[in-house]
């Protein structure tokens, strides 16, 4: 790939998020950004996928789009895959391994021949040793085969982009970092208010809000996969480090749950992110939650939902409760609420705003409902 040119550069997300995550790729000034089916794609260099993972908290795979040829059969995808220059992309030392999508209109349509044949290629004429699996590899290159259009991409980020690198300790049912950073901004969270969860698990929305709100760089004690290829250079992404401004946040966060082992874990997850001075967390059951002093802002959780956690009925004394204490204690505040099941959502009696899409979600569809200020 040349570098003086700019290439496409793929952001993924869970299906029903793009929308969001395109609004924050946009924010942070990307180019050319278009949401796609399972993501956004943008054009742009090198220091832009460095920025991408390091930067969006929505985002949880960056590919990088290396190049691309035209194979009818095997025999041209073998030779072809040969001739590819890898040398601009990998790096001698480092596991690689192939993942292939193929679809019907391509002649090539066996996925397992193809991924052989490029695997092949890689180890062949450049020399990389190829991985048992796609967790030992170093590096994953990922081929589209579409319309007999074979399309190389590299995975730059390496584990998914969610793992910020603080988390050590989860309760049952722990929430995606990119997907709780979308929904925050779903809600129209900029890190200027406070933020409550009363069910908070492990504290993923609370941490976040807090990063958002002084502006701590998503990926900052985590490695990727970008750090393996030959485009890297380690002195740009080291300036970028410094050049990144965080800001000072007075803004409280909130977090309780009935279960008192997880709100050790929340203490011990926003310590090791650094926001632990700017978030409560105690062991308190949804019946006694209080308004924190000060202004109103915004409350979200992910309470229980049927098919992962809980039995249905007790689930719709739940949320009536959550709703009731909502209109009781908490008028001004906003909430925002992600279940599976709209009449979970509607039990509470809340005012909800249109939802959005769908989200997958651990093969289940989630849905963000929101309201405005109670
Ligand atoms: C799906 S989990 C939330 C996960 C959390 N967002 C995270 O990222 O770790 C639901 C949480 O609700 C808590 N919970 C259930 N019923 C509750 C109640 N009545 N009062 C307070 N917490 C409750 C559970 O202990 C559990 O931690």
């Amino acid at each position: 790939m040349n570098n003086q040119n700019d290439f496409e550069i793929f952001l993924g997300t869970q299906p029903g998020l793009e929308a969001l995550l395109l609004q924050e790729v946009i924010e942070r000034g990307f180019k050319g950004a278009k949401a796609v089916g399972g993501g956004v794609t943008v054009r742009g260099h090198w220091e832009d996928v460095w920025r991408a993972n390091l930067t969006l908290r929505g985002a949880s795979k960056v590919l990088a789009r290396i190049g691309e040829f035209r194979a009818f059969h095997l025999a041209q995808l073998d030779k072809r895959a040969r001739k590819f220059p890898w040398d601009e992309t990998l790096m001698p030392g480092h596991t690689v391994k192939v993942e292939v999508v193929t679809n019907r209109k391509s002649k090539i349509y066996h996925a397992g021949a193809a991924i052989e044949r490029i695997e092949r290629a890689i180890h062949e004429e450049f020399g990389s040793k190829i991985a048992t699996s796609m967790e030992d590899a170093d590096i994953i290159i990922k081929a589209r085969i579409d319309d007999n259009n074979v399309r190389f991409s590299v995975d730059t980020s390496g584990v998914g982009l969610h793992k910020r690198g603080y988390k050590q300790a989860m309760g049952k049912a722990p929430l995606r970092e990119t997907m709780a950073a979308l929904a925050l901004r779903g809600c129209g969270y900029s890190g200027n208010e406070p933020v409550l969860d009363p069910m908070c698990g492990s504290g993923t929305f609370l941490i976040e809000a807090a990063e958002m709100s002084r502006n701590l760089m998503a990926g900052r004690y985590r490695s990727f996969a970008f750090e393996k290829l030959a485009s890297y250079d380690p002195g740009a992404v080291k300036r970028f480090h410094e050049t990144w401004k965080p800001r000072q946040s007075q803004q409280r966060f909130y977090g309780s749950d009935r279960n008192v082992n997880v709100i050790g874990f929340s203490k011990a997850n926003a310590e090791r992110a650094g926001v632990l001075d700017m978030c409560t967390f105690k062991p308190l059951p949804l019946s006694t939650i209080e308004r924190p002093d000060g202004p109103n802002g915004l409350i979200i959780v992910n309470p229980p939902y049927g098919a992962r956690i809980g039995k249905k009925k007790d689930l719709f004394a739940l949320y009536t409760a959550f709703g009731d204490v909502m209109r009781e204690r908490f008028s001004g505040w906003r909430v925002g609420l992600i279940t599976s099941d709209s009449k979970l959502a509607e039990a509470t009696k809340l005012p909800w705003l249109p939802t959005g899409p769908p989200i997958a979600h651990g093969g289940l569809r989630v849905r963000l409902f929101r309201t405005k200020a109670l």
